[in-house]
This record gives structure tokens, sequence and C-alpha cells, in this order.
């Protein structure tokens, strides 16, 4: 049910001439040059998929066209250059009309502020979409109310929104995303004006509802910590262009660039990575699987710390049919501890033997 997207070197440009402006970018131009004369290039040759059931997470500085990029994607903007596919269609050759169509049916967005209407019922609010759609009131209800159920906003239906916490309005916004049924789902900084630990409930809620639903998700964010928690896969963006595409593991592992190396340096690392990139798998196909406690690819580090404490030995990676995939040496998760970066050699001495010291 869920569908693929493709954003093909797309561009949009602010000012006068813009698609000179395309030109000079496309030789190598940057931003500040075009600023000079009065021209923004708000997004540079941004090129990416999304996988139907993948969350696909943009995450940049203030200003970076996170906004701007997210607006081609459901047609708000018109890209100066560049193509945006979605569910087989080039949104981007679409006339007007059938543009407003497919983003009333196919396509949901959920704002950092989300404007409920005040007078009007959460049930409503949360069926706002659907009655935009011309779904008919007694249909529209019902779905409404199953997505506010799974918002875990089932009881509120006929509350009004100034009885909503921030976090219960920010709720039935996402409940008005997936009433819809639309496939293609994107988030502008959805959960940012949440107070820490609402906006992490939110999180684990959008994890969890992702597992069954199946959208395609992009999400916006500047918090590092919150892509890569969100992401399967992120796209670092400054000054408009994409400067790094990767899965969290790849982002925090090997940084393309300075820039991104200095903007992962305060994540909570143990929260990122998993044994799958932390485990040697070269030694092991034969490792021997005593009867102790193992972990599964993806066993975060800190879960492979408590584990490995628990131990004697290195620990055992199984995959789902109970296969083992690799092991995490005890000296490799130590090495993570320390501020400096991760250190790939493989263990010298993975059967962790103790030698007498002269
Ligand atoms: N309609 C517009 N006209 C002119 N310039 C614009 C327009 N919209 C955005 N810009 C410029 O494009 C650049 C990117 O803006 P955008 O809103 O996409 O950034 P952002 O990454 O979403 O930032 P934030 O995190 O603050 O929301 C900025 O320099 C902005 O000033
Ligand atoms: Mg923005």
């Amino acid at each position: 049910m869920s569908s693929r997207l493709e954003a093909d070197h797309l561009y949009k440009v602010f000012g006068r001439r813009p698609d000179q402006a395309v030109e000079r970018l496309r030789q190598g131009a940057d931003r500040e040059e075009l600023r000079a004369d009065g021209t923004t290039a708000a997004v540079i040759d941004a090129s990416f998929t999304v996988e139907p059931g993948q969350i696909f997470v943009v995450m940049g500085l203030s200003g970076s066209g996170k906004s701007t990029l997210l607006r081609m994607l459901n047609g708000l903007l018109e890209p100066t250059a560049g193509h945006v596919r979605f569910d087989g269609q080039d949104l981007t050759a679409l006339g007007d009309r059938e543009l407003r169509d497919v983003r009333a049916r196919k396509i949901s967005m959920v704002f950092q502020h989300f404007a409920l209407f005040p007078h009007r019922s959460v049930l409503e609010n949360a069926a706002y979409g659907l009655a935009v759609q011309g779904v008919p009131r007694a249909e529209r209800e019902k779905r409404a109310a199953e997505a506010l159920e799974l918002c875990g906003l089932g009881g509120w239906e006929k509350s009004w929104p100034d009885e909503l916490s921030g976090g219960m309005q920010q709720r039935v916004g996402l409940a008005r995303a997936l009433a819809t049924d639309a496939d293609l789902l994107l988030m502008d900084e959805s959960f940012s004006a949440l107070d820490p630990l609402i906006r992490r409930d939110m999180q684990d809620q959008l994890l969890q509802l992702q597992k069954t639903l199946k959208k395609t998700i992009v999400f916006i964010t500047h918090d590092l910590n919150e892509a890569m928690r969100l992401g399967d896969r992120i796209a670092v963006m400054r000054d408009g262009r994409i400067v790094q595409t990767g899965t969290a593991e790849d982002i925090m592992l090997r940084p393309a660039n300075d820039y991104v190396a200095s903007f992962i340096q305060d994540v909570d690392r143990s929260r990122v990575l998993t044994a799958s990139a932390l485990m040697d798998t070269g030694v092991t196909a034969d490792a021997p699987l005593c009867a102790c406690e193992t972990a599964t690819p993806d066993t975060t580090f800190a879960e492979l710390c408590a584990i490995s404490t628990r131990l004697t030995h290195r620990v055992s990676v199984v995959d789902g049919a109970g296969r083992v995939v690799g092991v995490v040496p005890r000296r490799r998760l130590l090495g993570f501890l320390g501020d400096e970066s991760a250190d790939p050699s493989p263990c010298d001495n993975p059967e962790g033997k103790v030698t007498a010291r002269a």
C-alpha cells in the first residue's frame, strides 16, 4: 500500500533568473556567490529515494533548505529544476488540479505547530483531511476515531482542542495525517515544540505506528538525536546541499566531512550504534554458541554493554534463525566509550585469553 518517493536532482532558487542560477550552480557555484546578486539557492541538486516503509530524515541547521525541499516533495513549491516521483507518477509534470488531487489523497503533512480548529471537536479536527476529500460524515468520523485511537487519544473525541496539552494537540495533528490513509507522510519539525519527555514519547509512538502502517515518511528535524532515533536513512543538509546520506551508523562511523563530524559530536552513541556495526563477522561462522545471553544485530551499544558485564567472554550476535552472525569483543565496546573516533580494527585476541605478563 505504500509507495516509493524519489527526488531527482532537485533545485529551488528564489529570486531573479532562476534558470540561469541553476546553470551556475551546476557548474559549481555555491550559495554565497549567488547571494551576491540577490538570488537565494534554497535547495541545490538534492537527490534521494525513500522506499516504502522507510523513515527518511532530513537534518540540518536553520536555513539549510529543509522546508523548501519538503514543500517541493508535495508540490506546494515547483522545483526550479529536477523531478519528484511518487507512486510511479512524476509530480512535477502534473497540472494544478491533478496535483491538488494527489496532495489531498496521497500526501499528508504534519507541521511543528499544528494548527487545530479551536471551535471544532478533537474528532472533527482529526477528520478534517477526510472532509476535504469529500468523505461522508459517518465514514470520516469512524476513520478519524480509529486514527485517534492509534495515536493514544481514544476517549478524547468530544473534547475541544484547548482542553488538550501541547503534546496531545500534536497527536491530533498526527491522527489527522494518518486518518486520510495517505501513503506519504511529510513531517516538518513535527515534534520540535514538545518538551523532551513528550517528544521522546511521540518518537516512540511514531516508530511503533510505522511498524504496522509502513508509510513512506520524510521527517525533518534539526535535532541529531531525533534524526538518529527515527531515521532508517538520514540526509544531512548544509547551505542547500545534501552533504551526506546514510544510516545513523554510516554517519556516526564514517562522517563524510568535518562539518558532519562536528555535527555528531554530541550524539548519544550508546543508543545509535548497534551490534551490526560493532561486531566482527570474520571469525564467527563456527563460533560455538554457549547457553549464555546473546545479542541480535539491532541490539544497541548500551544493551551490549549490559550483556557484556554479565559474561566472561565476547558477546555472540545471533540472527532470527539462531545463527551466530558475529561477535562483539569487550575491547570494542570500551573503545567506543572514549571520545576518540571509533576503533574499527578487529580484536587481536578474540578468544579473550589472558596472557601472563613477564
Ligand atoms: N519564499 C522564499 N523566498 C525567498 N527566499 C526563501 C523563501 N523560502 C525560503 N527562502 C530561503 O531559502 C533558504 C532555505 O530556507 P528553508 O525555510 O528551506 O530552511 P530550513 O532548513 O527549513 O530552516 P529552518 O530550520 O529555520 O526551518 C533560506 O535562506 C530562506 O531564507
Ligand atoms: Mg524549516
